[in-house]
């Protein structure tokens, strides 16, 4: 590795387990450039309720609009092991590392709008945002942060009488970095291996130009 990347990542303050700091442009806040999804998770060290509670206060300022605020969650943790085994069992097979996660959180978005049938458009948009948010916030927690489409959500909605207005969108694995040891052998590659994205130009023109 060389000696910039070894600066780089030794000046980044808060990050999960290894760092994968993104190769950004100077300037990019540290908790946008160092947030990535680990799978390397410790399943003995809970995430308190304060963490819990700084990261539900980070998705609540979000913006929306008309200020509908749509996002809603639901988190497990070792408060009420039953319910938690059950979040767990709501997993897709790929996501089966996510098990030892000392906190699950399941985040839905209200459909409709206040207490009309009006739908609201803009629903996982603005549950996306908050999200980000949220994201961000576990990043300066030193949380690994992982969210997962990866659910059944028949099965999350039958457990937990979820309902008809609520979409359920994503479940979030939650805890401090371990090992990555821990993570299932086909996937600790991912834990290291350079972090990929598409090119500035090919996802921004200006002055009426399509990007690529
Ligand atoms: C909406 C959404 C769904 C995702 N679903 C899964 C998932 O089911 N399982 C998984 O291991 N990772 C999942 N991820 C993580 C992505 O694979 C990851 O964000 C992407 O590869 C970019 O890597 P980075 O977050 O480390 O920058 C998901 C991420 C998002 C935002």
């Amino acid at each position: 590795m060389d000696d910039a990347i070894l600066n780089e990542e030794q000046s980044l303050k808060h990050i999960p387990s290894v760092s994968r700091p993104a190769t950004a442009l100077d300037g990019l806040m540290e908790e946008i450039s160092g947030r990535w999804s680990s799978r390397a998770i410790d399943a003995e060290r809970s995430v308190s309720w304060e963490v819990l509670e700084r990261l539900i206060e980070a998705a609540r300022w979000a913006p929306s609009a008309m200020n509908g605020q749509p996002w809603r969650f639901m988190s497990f943790g070792p408060e009420d092991s039953h319910a938690l085994e059950q979040a767990r069992r709501v997993l897709k097979p790929g996501n089966a590392w996510a098990k030892n996660a000392p906190r699950l959180l399941f985040v839905m978005a209200k459909k409709n709008r206040g207490d009309t049938e009006k739908p609201n458009a803009l629903a996982m948009y603005e549950t996306g945002m908050a999200m980000g948010q949220m994201g961000i916030q576990a990043v300066r927690e030193g949380l690994v942060f992982h969210q997962m489409a990866g659910i059944d959500r028949d099965h999350f909605r039958m457990l937990f009488s979820i309902p008809e207005n609520l979409e359920v969108v994503v479940g979030v694995a939650l805890a401090f970095p371990g090992s990555v040891a821990t993570v299932p052998e086909e996937r600790q590659e991912l834990e290291t291996a350079p972090r990929q994205r598409h090119m500035p130009k090919q996802i921004h023109a200006m002055n009426g130009d399509i990007p690529q």
